[in-house]
């Protein structure tokens, strides 16, 4: 892993109220000892943000919005600007979750928009790509991350790269069960290494922080998080209780 610090981030998506999810924060982050070698991350609900972020005000724990728009504000109806997501109490957002992508239709150039506007905001941005199964059954696996990967990266600085995280989440292994094995994701994630090192050069290709998303639980956290080029995870189902969540940020 280099001198990456890991981040292991929770996407909760479209679950908790106000209740629960508050709830479920502080449990997290008494799962959290003092670490040098890893960042926790927590997605709620937009909703949810700021009553979260006060409760965890003196926490190490990243807050972060599931998309943000590109644009500060406007006539956007139904979207959420960068300066409301930092507003709210978020430092990050992730955009081209693959949700977002299949259904809600958004393009390579949407996401890339999205992202450029949450990095001009000071947001982390947690980019994520993947293939289908159909995509990974035809071949395609690589040709689709590079493509996903050029044009989500597009116009993106080497120096804003700091501040970009990659998440590789192989369609077919979120909320089905079924994980990447360890060697799939450690070939597809010095795959995407080394497109990023063909992007812009090696010193940013080392920097840059790859998490693998889909299916990742207490059973399998320790064995991806041993690959090489595993840099953390991004994790749904398993987030979303407080007792797997802490045992993924307590990985070995
Ligand atoms: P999962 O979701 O852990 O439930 O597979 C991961 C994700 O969609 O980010």
């Amino acid at each position: 892993m280099g001198n990456r610090k890991a981040l292991i981030a929770g996407n909760w998506k479209m679950h908790t109220g106000l209740v629960d999810g508050c709830k479920l924060a502080v449990d997290v982050e008494k799962q959290c000892s003092q670490f040098s070698d890893r960042e926790v991350l927590l997605a709620p609900p937009f909703t949810t943000i700021s009553e979260i972020a006060h409760l965890l005000k003196d926490s190490s724990v990243i807050l972060a919005s599931q998309n943000v728009c590109w644009q500060e504000q406007g006539a956007f109806t139904g979207e959420i600007s960068p300066m409301m997501v930092r507003d709210a109490g978020a430092a990050a957002a992730i955009v081209g979750h693959s949700e977002r992508r299949q259904i809600f239709g958004e393009s390579d150039e949407m996401v890339n928009k999205r992202l450029r506007g949450g990095l001009a905001s000071g947001l982390l941005m947690i980019l994520c790509i993947g293939e289908t199964l159909e995509e990974r059954e035809g071949g395609q696996t690589y040709s689709v991350l590079e493509r996903q990967l050029k044009k989500g990266l597009a116009d993106i600085s080497p120096e804003d790269m700091g501040q970009v995280v990659i998440a590789y989440e192989p369609v077919w292994a979120i909320g089905t069960g079924k994980t990447a094995s360890k060697e799939q994701a450690q070939e597809a994630h010095l795959f995407i290494r080394g497109v990023v090192e063909q992007l812009y050069e090696k010193k940013v290709a080392e920097q840059t922080r790859i998490l693998y998303g889909g299916s990742v639980k207490p059973s399998n956290v320790d064995e991806l998080m041993a690959q090489p080029d595993i840099d953390g995870a991004l994790v749904g189902g398993a987030a979303l209780d407080a007792e797997s969540f802490g045992r993924i940020i307590n990985f070995n």
